[in-house]
């Protein structure tokens, strides 16, 4: 690859200003009258669609959705009205909410069919090659909904928000050897959730509210986040006309990385292999050395550069979950305290504008909530599960949406003819 500055270039770029944040160079008609392409890999000054849904300003450490700040939303709403605000822009009325909830408890139950999918995984499968796998399966079964009609969205995303938690906790039930427990139509979407994971049969589990409430802010706090990697990767699939249960998969898939949903396990694991607090500066030293594949899991952010305002609220959630449970601190927060201090004070950390996340505390709520760790992830993907089908339905009721067709700079190899295989 080659590079030099461009003197001669010269093209009108229109300006498109939004309600909120920055506004954007309309490159639309770029290549067409220049003959050039733009640049930006991993979309760093790109933005890839316009959207009403959800408002981030990474330097003052706002996230709306549909206007509505989060910590009002963590802390008057619960997630089935959160995700009714995602879904159709206003928050509902309490009629409104009470036929919601209703129809979407009973799209809880999955076709008995699908049980027969579990047996073909390997018992110690993580619980998101199960989720990934049995939600693409899900268009096997409604086939109703394949062509992405637009009277269908609705209903295909309902069954999403309302089946993923069940695939879930029977993905978790199955790698722990425990029947499945079907879920009970009669309780909210999280207390039904926290059912699901705990109770047995012979054994009834009655989760207590406020851990419940804890479980629901999680679910709050990670319901959507704008274009992300996860949800870009549902648009990127449904842009093509794919169907929505692929969309969402194609989701999951893409949540599963460490460097996304994935690092609430990787956070863990990380104070884990840190295991107290003497050791902290000599593992810093290591993240700040960038010892191959050693970062500071739960810190930093693409687009959070002061503070990430879902990890306040967990914070705080934590200390109501183990005075509700009365256990004693874990000696992970202590660690997790410390280590965020001794960050927040480093240079290296405060010149790259990274601080703690929502991982950083989310696993620790999960883990004092009974939940193991390989089920972290899935968690995120239940709670996002709002988040890809307002994207999914955004975009594909825009008359103008195209199919998402990226092009590159290409260096490799220039035209050459194929030799005879002696020759080469
Ligand atoms: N630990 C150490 N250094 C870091 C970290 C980190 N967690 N994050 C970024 N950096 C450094 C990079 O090495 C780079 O340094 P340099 O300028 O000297 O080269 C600089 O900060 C900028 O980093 P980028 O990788 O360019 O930042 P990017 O915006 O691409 O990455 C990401 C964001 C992936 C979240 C990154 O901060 C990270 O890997 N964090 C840890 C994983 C994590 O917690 N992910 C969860 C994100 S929140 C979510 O998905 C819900």
């Amino acid at each position: 690859m080659t590079k030099e500055k461009c003197e001669s270039f010269s093209f009108a770029f229109p300006v498109m200003h939004g309600t909120m944040g920055p506004s954007v160079l309309d490159q639309r008609r770029l290549a067409q009258e220049t003959g050039m392409f733009t640049f930006d890999p991993g979309f760093g000054s790109t933005a890839a669609c316009e959207s009403k849904i959800t408002f981030i300003d990474g330097e003052k450490g706002i996230l709306l959705h549909r206007g509505y700040p989060i910590e009002q939303l963590a802390l008057h709403t619960d997630y089935t009205e959160t995700a009714y605000l995602l879904l159709y822009g206003e928050l509902p009325t309490k009629e409104q909410y009470d036929v919601f909830c209703e129809d979407m408890a009973s799209q809880r139950l999955l076709n008995e069919q699908i049980r027969n999918f579990f047996n073909g995984f390997r018992r110690d499968a993580h619980p998101m090659a199960i989720l990934c796998g049995t939600v693409a399966a899900l268009s096997a079964f409604y086939s109703d909904v394949l062509q992405t009609k637009p009277c269908h969205h609705d209903l295909s995303a309902r069954r999403l928000i309302a089946k993923v938690p069940t695939i879930a906790a029977c993905a978790y039930k199955y790698t722990i050897g425990e029947p499945f427990i079907y879920p009970d139509e009669t309780l909210p979407f999280s207390e039904n959730l926290l059912y699901m994971l705990f109770s047995r049969p012979g054994r009834p589990y009655k989760a207590d509210p406020v851990l419940a409430r804890a479980l629901d802010r999680i679910l709050i706090l990670h319901a959507d986040h704008e274009q992300n990697a996860s949800t870009s990767a549902v648009r990127l699939v449904g842009s093509t006309g794919s169907n929505p249960f692929a969309c969402i998969s194609a989701g999951i898939a893409a949540l599963w990385g460490p460097s996304h949903g994935g690092a609430n396990e990787a956070v863990l694991a990380m104070f884990d292999q840190i295991g107290s607090r003497e050791n902290i500066p000599a593992f810093l030293e290591r993240v700040k050395n960038k010892e191959s594949g050693v970062r500071l899991m739960g810190f930093g952010h693409r687009v959070y550069r002061n503070f990430d305002p879902r990890a306040k609220l967990l914070q705080a959630t934590y200390h109501e979950v183990i005075d509700t449970l009365g256990l004693k601190r874990d000696p992970c927060l202590d660690l997790a305290m410390e280590l965020e201090r001794i960050a927040i004070e480093d240079d290296y950390f405060i010149q790259r504008k990274l601080y703690p996340n929502v991982d950083f505390y989310s696993g620790l709520i999960l883990k004092a909530l009974g939940i193991p760790t390989s089920m972290f992830t899935a968690i995120f993907a239940i709670a996002r599960t709002a988040g890809w089908v307002s994207h999914w339905i955004e975009m594909i009721s825009n008359p103008t949406m195209r199919i998402a067709r990226p092009r590159q700079l290409y260096t490799g190899k220039i035209q050459r003819d194929v030799l005879p295989m002696e020759e080469r």
